[in-house]
């Protein structure tokens, strides 16, 4: 659709940018923190580890100020489990109370709205060792942590998001890592383990609605949209497959409170699907969402499977991410759209085309809480990082955007992976993503000096203009 009149982003938009506490935070034994998996993690080779990462929860003043220098409307991190309750489950620590209450505040001072991801990746570790998401306790323990955040912090944070990438955690849980000694979950467990966070966060949606009343709550998933290689129908199928098991699955739960039928049937067809007990697809209900958080990245091409293990392949350059299934679809190249230097598709036409869906399944307002460029920059002469890709990565964006929300999209904030560098997930300090660069390498941890990169100016004159010079 080409439009005569392109509208501009709301007056309210809210401009932000995202972490999450493990690859931002460091102090990992500090101050009463507890372990998470993801300090128990066995590292990929070459990559660093969590413990330092940007050493932000000793700098949160500076980087604060920062954001605030950038323009940002509003910041979106996540609160570690294990800071707040070390165990998981049992005695609060009062020094992550006060961690988190002081980051809100410093926010609420400069006018950044907090955005708070109750959980993005980092369990605790004592609640991984019984059992973890496999066993059903976890989803009260889930919501007494809830509780404990809405008690201390709902009165000054309007923005919850339950769980970062559930999806990510289910399907591709090898980008997340293991703890040492551990092994992956068979597939059947993890749709278990899928279905236990599923009531866990519709109970805390509904817990948030009575705790918080001016609380707004969502899912966080990362969503996409799959195009066939070519218009044979059978690849058509395979990418609305994929499409399916990837992402509406997912949201047809967290919004719907009910399992999409091409899921359960496939579910079903395989031996996979969960245990359901009875009352848990009316807990399922008590969700409601007031939003759709969506993490956004890149499209995948999708081919009709040849139904034998040719179908699986790593993602490009990226040996924890596998893709294809036989019987179901078969990742292909898209000649339309260029990658990262870490092989992720670009593609800003695929954001437009996924909010279009997304609102067209769900009409909900949509808030992009990730979408951003990973690139190993170099800090130049003069303290100056050049980061002219990124640059070109989130321009490019942020104009299909401005299309999707003529298109009628109702997109509330745009929140960039991210706000300083921070740790990849598994690969590294190498791979950045910031408007911020920190001075460190993957090992060698130097300074930790915080630099504006190129695009901090860019996006700062972005946010000046709200949008309308895009
Ligand atoms: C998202 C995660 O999937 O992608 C973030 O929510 C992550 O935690 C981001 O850092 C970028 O991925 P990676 O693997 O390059 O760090």
């Amino acid at each position: 659709m080409i439009y005569k009149n392109i509208k501009n982003f709301p007056e309210d938009f809210l401009w932000g940018a995202s972490t999450s506490a493990y690859q931002v935070e460091g102090a990992w034994n500090e101050d009463g923190k507890g372990l998470s998996v993801i300090d128990m993690l066995d590292h990929p080779e070459g990559t660093s580890d969590f413990k330092v990462a940007s050493d932000h929860y000793h700098r949160y003043k500076e980087d604060v100020r920062l954001f605030s220098e950038l323009g940002l409307k509003a910041y979106r991190f996540s609160i570690a489990w294990s800071r707040i309750i070390p165990n998981g489950v049992g005695e609060v620590n009062k020094k992550g109370i006060e961690f988190y209450s002081n980051l809100i505040d410093e926010l609420n001072k400069y006018n950044i709205e907090p955005i708070v991801t109750m959980y993005h990746f980092d369990l605790p570790y004592e609640l991984e060792r019984k059992g973890g998401w496999s066993n059903r306790e976890v989803i009260d323990d889930f919501v007494e942590y809830a509780k404990v955040l809405f008690d201390n912090f709902g009165h000054k944070v309007k923005y919850w998001l339950t769980i970062n990438e559930q999806n990510t955690m289910i399907l591709h849980p090898g980008a997340i890592g293991v703890p040492k000694g551990g092994k992956l979950p068979s597939k059947k467990e993890l749709y278990q383990q899928n279905h236990h966070m599923l009531l866990a966060q519709a109970k805390v949606m509904d817990l948030c609605h009575k705790m918080c009343p001016n609380g707004k709550i969502g899912p966080a998933l990362n969503i996409t949209s799959m195009y066939g290689e070519t218009c044979n129908p059978n690849d058509a199928i395979a990418a609305h497959n994929w499409e399916t098991l990837r992402g509406w699955s997912f949201l047809d739960l967290a919004i719907y409170g009910r399992y999409n039928k091409l899921f359960w049937s496939y579910l079903e067809d395989r031996n996979l699907e969960p245990t359901v007990l009875e009352g848990d697809m009316e807990v399922m209900k008590l969700g409601n969402p007031d939003f759709v958080a969506m993490n956004y990245y890149s499209t995948v091409t999708i081919a009709e499977s040849r139904g034998d293990a040719s179908d699986v392949s790593a993602r490009a350059g990226d040996q924890q991410i596998m893709l294809g299934e036989p019987g179901v679809y078969r990742a292909a190249e898209n000649p339309y759209v260029s990658k990262t230097k870490y092989g992720w598709v670009v593609d800003p036409v695929g954001l437009r085309m996924t909010l279009r869906k997304v609102t067209e399944r769900y009409n909900l307002p949509i808030l992009i809480t990730e979408n951003g460029y990973g690139d190993n920059d170099i800090l130049e002469e003069n303290d100056t990082i050049n980061d002219d890709d990124r640059i070109e990565f989130i321009k490019q964006h942020l104009e299909q955007l401005k299309l999707a929300i003529c298109d009628g999209v109702e997109v509330i904030g745009y929140c960039p992976w991210s706000a300083i560098d921070v740790v990849s997930t598994h690969q590294g300090y190498g791979k950045r993503y910031g408007f911020i660069y920190v001075n460190r390498g993957e090992f060698d941890l130097m300074d930790l000096r915080r630099i504006k990169k190129k695009s901090f100016y860019w996006y700062q004159n972005i946010i000046k203009n709200n949008g309308n010079n895009i």
